[in-house]
């Protein structure tokens, strides 16, 4: 591009004047793990500690993303990719805005978090990896998606005939079966909180 023509992101506000006016460093935090791994519950419970600490904060879920923005998108791997690029372009925009954005989803595979990575950027990019057994998540079953994947009737479930490849070097993992809620929602603020922090 010659250097006389501008783009429109040279007349936005830079992201530092809205960080400094939102009191804090915008970045990506991005949960993936199981399906019923306890992601969205971890991630509400980080959202509200988040918000009373004054900390200006979106959550994006499947729930609020597979239902409106996303909502022709299945779990083929080229939907999932598709949707992951999607809410990762979405982050970013978020994190221009010097929001700090919490992620819910499942985002199976080492190839699909890499180009959320890449799309976000490596330095706001946070992976925590929400680590909870396949058996408890089954053994909880709380939307009976498992039961009906056994079964047949849900084709390409995530961890009965559709992979999940575990993160190998996340920033956190937590381990959810020997804590409870509160302790994870605790674990993940405290790592979190020095890296949103203003001076
Ligand atoms: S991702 O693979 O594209 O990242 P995403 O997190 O958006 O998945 O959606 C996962 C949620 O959709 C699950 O928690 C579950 O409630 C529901 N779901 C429905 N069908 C499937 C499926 N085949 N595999 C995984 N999750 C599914």
């Amino acid at each position: 591009m010659p250097e006389n023509i501008h783009t429109i992101f040279d007349r936005l506000l830079p992201r530092e004047d809205k960080e400094k006016f939102l009191h804090q460093h915008a970045k990506v935090i991005w949960l993936t793990g199981l399906s019923g791994s306890g992601k969205s519950t971890i991630a509400a419970g980080l959202e509200r500690k988040l918000f009373e600490s004054n900390f200006f904060v979106q959550l994006l879920d499947g729930d609020n993303v597979r239902t409106g923005i996303n909502n022709n998108l299945g779990f083929s791997d080229e939907d999932r990719t598709e949707n992951i690029r999607r809410i990762a372009e979405v982050s970013k925009l978020f994190l221009n805005s010097g929001i700090i954005t919490i992620n819910c989803f499942v985002s199976p595979t080492i190839e699909i978090r890499s180009l959320a990575k890449e799309i976000v950027g490596e330095d706001d990019f946070l992976e925590v990896f929400i680590n909870t057994p396949l058996e408890i998540c089954e053994q909880r079953d709380v939307k009976g998606l498992y039961q009906k994947a056994r079964k047949g009737e849900i084709k390409d479930f995530t961890g009965i005939d559709s992979p999940f490849e575990a993160p190998i070097q996340p920033d956190l993992e937590i381990k959810t079966a020997s804590q409870t809620i509160e302790e994870s929602t605790e674990e993940l603020y405290n790592f979190i909180l020095p890296k949103i922090k203003q001076a």
